[in-house]
């Protein structure tokens, strides 16, 4: 492993981003490859949120909405747009991703009449399978949804998406980046694939916002969804977002009318009036003291800059994968992620029988050694998020050196199979 120490050190040398690490509350003895899952704190979020609580609510009370709160949701969805390649108009920020989906996918099937179809793949995260399926069951009797199954159980080819879509098809909807495998689809393909059957796509950009280098705008984009409590660091259960080209805006319902909807909510007036803008997507007050909290980290992003936060995400990641085949593979761990950087989003997924145990042996050392926060996904996976803000090249090789010692210890023998609630 020595070789990979040095190699390390060469690289946090040479890394640009490196004064990013700064920004955050990183922890002594804490290497955190779970920033895929919930992002790091930036130190700035706390003296906001002190701040805003202290001040804003504690002191100015209900003016606080003139005074900063109103303005907010405008702010945020600017910053997120330059993040995803977007215009500040496309889009709209507040409630969950679930939430969003359900009300983009709700619009897309009234709008595609006469297309029964909705297309997803097996890869895709379980609660936009849920949402669609709820769909189905209770608003849309006649539609149908359709998996695209992996063969691999990583990837998902561009002719099988092409062969699944036809004339019928409503609404393609496909993580853009798999929240298992890391596999990233083609966004520009696969959006020119289903608009030439003239289904709409919506791609849900959890794992990739803040990833990887979007273009929503430059790749034909129509509708996307995603949360900004990972790589944006937004914190636990931060809004998400919802992302909706402006040419397709006027013909798209939002299934919920609210106040925050209309075009004057405080006009109070007694009928309905839906907004001529992205506002339309709105549903209620929106949650402005865990909205405000996504600020701090949006600018650590938009100052860092996506395609140089990527370039060091690719490398972490090569890096990685390069020091797994040649020092985990030989004591049984696979591969469960793409290969092909290109196809890869920011986390890396390797599988191993012991993986639950593995993991908890990490997370709680006994032995003096660093506590290393990576997370499980079953039946066998740990995933290792990179998180170019934050992440050194050295905690990398420190990682699979852990790994290495807790397999020849049997050291995750000290843990019970049963599983923790969050895993
Ligand atoms: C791809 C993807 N979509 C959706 C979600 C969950 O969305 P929410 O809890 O914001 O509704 C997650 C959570 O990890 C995810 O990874």
């Amino acid at each position: 492993m020595q070789h990979y120490f040095e190699k390390a050190r060469t690289l946090d040398q040479a890394d640009k981003l490196a004064r990013f690490r700064k920004a955050f509350a990183n922890q002594a003895h804490l290497i955190y490859l779970d920033g895929n899952s919930l992002g790091q704190m930036p130190l700035a979020t706390k003296d906001l949120m002190n701040q805003l609580v202290a001040e804003q609510w504690g002191k100015r009370l209900i003016r606080g909405w003139n005074e900063h709160w109103m303005e907010l949701p405008a702010r945020l969805a600017a910053k997120i747009a330059q993040l995803v390649g977007a215009q500040k108009d496309e889009i709209f920020v507040g409630d969950s991703t679930s939430l969003n989906l359900y009300k983009l996918a709700f619009a897309v099937l009234s709008a595609q009449k006469g297309r029964t179809k909705i297309v997803s793949d097996d890869l895709n995260f379980p609660t936009d399978l849920y949402v669609l399926q709820g769909l189905i069951q209770q608003q849309f009797q006649q539609h149908r949804l359709e998996l695209i199954q992996s063969q691999d159980g990583i990837s998902i080819g561009e002719e099988q998406i092409e062969q699944l879509l036809d004339e019928e098809t409503a609404l393609l909807t496909l993580s853009h980046v798999a929240f298992k495998s890391a596999f990233m689809h083609d966004m520009k393909n696969v959006n020119q694939i289903a608009h030439e059957k003239g289904a709409l796509v919506i791609w849900d950009l959890s794992h990739a916002a803040g990833a990887v280098d979007l273009a929503l705008n430059a790749t034909n984009a129509d509708m996307a969804v995603g949360c900004t409590y990972k790589y944006i660091n937004g914190g636990p259960g931060a809004s998400a977002f919802l992302y909706v080209r402006k040419d397709l805006q006027a013909r798209l319902i939002n299934p919920v009318a609210s106040w925050f909807g209309h075009n004057r909510p405080f006009d109070f007036d007694l009928r309905f009036q839906e907004a001529d803008d992205i506002r339309k997507f709105g549903l209620g007050t929106p949650n402005i003291l865990s909205m405000a909290a996504m600020e701090p980290g949006l600018d650590l992003l938009l100052d860092a800059g996506m395609s140089a936060l990527r370039q060091k995400s690719e490398q972490l990641s090569a890096f990685m994968l390069e020091m797994v085949q040649k020092e985990l593979v030989p004591l049984g761990f696979s591969i469960a992620s793409p290969i092909q950087i290109a196809q890869r989003g920011s986390h890396l997924s390797i599988q191993y029988p012991e993986a639950y145990r593995i993991n908890r042996a990490m997370i709680e050392p006994n032995d003096g050694s660093k506590t290393i926060i990576p997370d499980f996904r079953p039946p066998d996976n740990i995933r290792m998020g990179f998180a170019p803000l934050y992440n050194r090249f050295e905690e990398m090789a420190e990682t699979v050196q852990r790994i290495k010692t807790i397999i020849q210890t049997n050291e995750f023998e000290r843990f019970g199979k049963e599983k923790l609630t969050v895993t």
